[in-house]
């Protein structure tokens, strides 16, 4: 083994050491937050399907916190046996907290207000929109007893002000969202996916070049191996993650890591299998009665691949209804482009109309558009993704670029009708892209 990559193990584990300490003390405690759920449940206070189960069946085992964030509590686990993903947001506490303060009676009343107006905010005066504010209402009855009680509804509303759990319960009948499972009070839990950029395009760690690590590093290699690939995660999903963080050339990001990692990277025609589901659920999200929706935080990272190598969404903190982030950039005073954007910075970004000092409501690019020519080529680029021979390297480039070049021309659509049209042409470009790998390359 490379003497270098032996000289950084110490700093990788000391790193590791202080993150997973701080992370114990202050982030990773989501089942002291069930336990005092569960407190307010057993008090009357609090109220969701999953509680029953949370609280008395005990049939809910929390596994690995997964996340670095303060405000979300992320954990992997078990529910009836099967592998979920439970989140809670420390906002449902605000939100609840204000609900606390009102009465019963008002608390009830207002209940169809609170969901009317959550639903017009998100998606304007859609025609469907009845049929989402119905289906809150519903859920608001979650012991199905026939009475909506105030504490169902400050358990439901808080979770519903949050971009997530309102995304994943309105998109929950499409066939390419995480399924959503329940909720009780501000935890709720949903589908367990392989992330497409750890399983399809990630990483193996080559752990026969610790052999010579004595024994007692033993405990750390997990850790070491968790902490490494999720740095390589973020690196591999965000493409211009080597930019934002270490400013260096991507060409030596990826040199770095590919020199760490035994890729396991799938066959082509796998690739492309993915990559062409990866389309169909930007057309599948959209594809849903309330709206179009555009991620204001698009990297493969926010994908998952259920078993059946269908690919979908799995992260909605950042995908919002079009009619908002209209909504929301119009209201933007501006001096320059760099002004008018959303979410993260690049991915919804609108222009500004200099006379009036304000943004405009159209967006410069869309899903599609981002993972045409941003994210499938930087898969397809990739060293560990060329053929060895230099030949083969310089020719996949080429067609590669050839791509994105078609990517590049795409427009900024209005419509389903478009977006359907587009995606198709996207698909067709993708299949001469795959013909071409693999006959000229
Ligand atoms: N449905 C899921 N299936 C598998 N893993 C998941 C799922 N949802 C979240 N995760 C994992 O939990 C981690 C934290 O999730 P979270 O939604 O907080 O993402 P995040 O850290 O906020 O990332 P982002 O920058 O995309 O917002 C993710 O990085 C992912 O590895
Ligand atoms: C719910 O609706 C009531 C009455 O319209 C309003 O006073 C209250 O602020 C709303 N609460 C939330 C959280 O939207
Ligand atoms: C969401 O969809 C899944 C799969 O279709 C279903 O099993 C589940 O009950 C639904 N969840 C809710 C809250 O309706
Ligand atoms: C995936 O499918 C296989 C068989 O098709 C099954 O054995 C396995 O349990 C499934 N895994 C998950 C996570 O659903
Ligand atoms: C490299 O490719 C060119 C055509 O693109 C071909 O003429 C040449 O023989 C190739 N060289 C090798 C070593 O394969």
């Amino acid at each position: 083994m490379a003497r270098w990559k032996l000289m950084l193990l110490p700093l990788v584990v000391s790193l590791y050491a202080i993150l997973t300490t701080v992370e114990r003390h202050l982030k990773c405690n989501l089942p002291s937050i069930a336990n005092l759920l569960c407190q307010a449940y057993e008090a009357g206070e609090i109220s969701g399907p999953l509680c029953p189960d949370l609280c008395e069946q005990k049939n809910i085992q929390f596994g690995n916190c997964l996340t670095e964030a303060m405000e979300d509590k992320v954990y992997e686990g078990q529910w009836h046996g099967r592998d979920v993903i439970f989140k809670a947001n420390l906002r449902w506490y605000t939100d609840f907290n204000t609900f606390q303060k009102q009465t019963d009676e008002d608390v009830v009343l207002s209940f169809q207000d609170n969901v009317s107006f959550l639903v017009e905010t998100l998606f304007g005066d859609c025609p469907q929109c009845n049929r989402l504010v119905s289906l809150f209402l519903s859920l608001g009855d979650s012991d199905n007893d026939g009475i909506v009680t105030a504490p169902e509804v400050r358990s439901l509303v808080p979770l519903l002000r949050q971009q997530e759990p309102f995304m994943l319960i309105a998109l929950n009948n499409s066939k390419q969202t995480a399924d959503f499972h329940g909720y009780c009070g501000g935890l709720y839990a949903t589908e367990k996916l392989p992330l497409i950029v750890s399983d399809v395009f990630g990483t193996q760690w080559n752990f026969d070049d610790f052999n010579i690590v004595p024994d007692t590093f033993e405990p750390f290699q997990e850790m070491v191996k968790n902490l490494i690939a999720k740095i390589f995660d973020a690196a591999i999903s965000i493409p211009y993650f080597s930019k934002i963080v270490v400013n260096i050339p991507t060409i030596t990001l990826n040199g770095i890591l590919d020199a760490f990692f035994d890729l396991r990277m799938p066959n082509r025609k796998k690739q492309f299998e993915y990559f062409h589901s990866l389309l169909d659920s930007v057309m599948d999200l959209s594809s849903n009665p309330y709206g179009m929706l555009q991620s204001c935080d698009m990297h493969l990272g926010n994908f998952g691949i259920a078993n059946n190598s269908v690919v979908k969404v799995i992260d909605f903190d950042a995908v919002f209804p079009v009619h908002y982030l209209r909504h929301v950039l119009e209201q933007k005073e501006c001096v320059s482009d760099a002004d008018c954007w959303f979410g993260t910075k690049d991915d919804c970004q609108s222009s500004c109309d200099t006379a009036t000092k304000k943004c405009t409501s159209r967006m410069q690019k869309q899903d599609l558009i981002h993972i045409c020519e941003t994210h499938i080529p930087f898969v397809l680029k990739r060293p560990c993704n060329q053929e060895f021979s230099k030949n083969n390297s310089i020719c996949s480039k080429k067609v590669v670029r050839k791509f994105e070049l078609f990517c590049k021309r795409l427009r900024v659509v209005d419509s389903l009708d478009q977006l359907r049209n587009d995606v198709l042409a996207v698909k067709k470009e993708l299949t001469h892209l795959e013909k071409d790998l693999s006959n000229m390359c």
